[in-house]
């Protein structure tokens, strides 16, 4: 099997602080990796560098082969992460967000995927309703069906199960 994830010898500071000092690691196709530490470990600050939001200082990563700095845009097709922090835009409906998250990938009639995400996330009726007025758990929700709407090959969630109730907790891993 391939590297789904390869990051070598990652450095990043942010001033004096080193947050991330020489971290390497291969994660493979199809598997599931953990990725644990404790507060202010560098767990964000790694996930961000792969997504291409945080440059390093010194190292490499790749998705699928992809470099993450000298092809960008490949590298973050290939990507889907959910955030540790909620973030949203509070102008738009739950299907709306998604349709808008896949027009960033040049997606139009992304309508019989989306449906589906909805549905396996139990979001389906919640579909119309305004981002503001959901609960905490469901902009959750939200975000893990924004990170999936271009279907990427290798996903990252970011502490995706803070503030998830238990029956969405598991349905959420069977569905990933
Ligand atoms: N943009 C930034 N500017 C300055 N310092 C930062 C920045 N982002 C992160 N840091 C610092 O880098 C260190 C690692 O932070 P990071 O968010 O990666 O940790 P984490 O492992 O995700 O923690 P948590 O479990 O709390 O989410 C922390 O000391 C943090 O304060
Ligand atoms: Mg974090």
């Amino acid at each position: 099997m391939g590297v789904a994830v390869s990051i070598q010898q990652l450095v990043k500071s942010f001033g004096s602080l080193r947050a991330l000092d020489g971290v390497s690691l291969d994660i493979a196709e199809g598997e599931f990796f953990g990725l644990l530490g404790p507060n202010g470990a560098g767990k964000t600050t790694l996930i961000s560098c792969l997504a291409g939001l945080v440059r390093p200082d010194q190292g490499q990563l790749s998705v699928l082969g992809c470099d993450v700095l000298a092809d960008y845009r490949e590298a973050r097709r290939r990507l889907g992460v959910v955030p540790q922090e909620l973030v949203f835009d509070p102008f738009f409906s739950v299907r709306e967000t998604l349709r808008i998250q896949s027009g960033y990938f040049g997606i139009r009639n992304n309508e019989a995927w989306i449906d589906e995400i909805l549905e396996n996330l139990d979001l389906t009726a919640k579909a119309n309703v305004n981002m503001r007025r959901l609960s905490g758990g469901m902009k959750r929700r939200v975000l893990v069906a924004q990170a999936l709407v271009h279907k990427p090959p290798v996903i990252v969630l970011d502490e995706p199960t803070a503030g998830v109730d238990v029956e969405l907790r598991q349905g959420l891993w069977h569905f990933v």
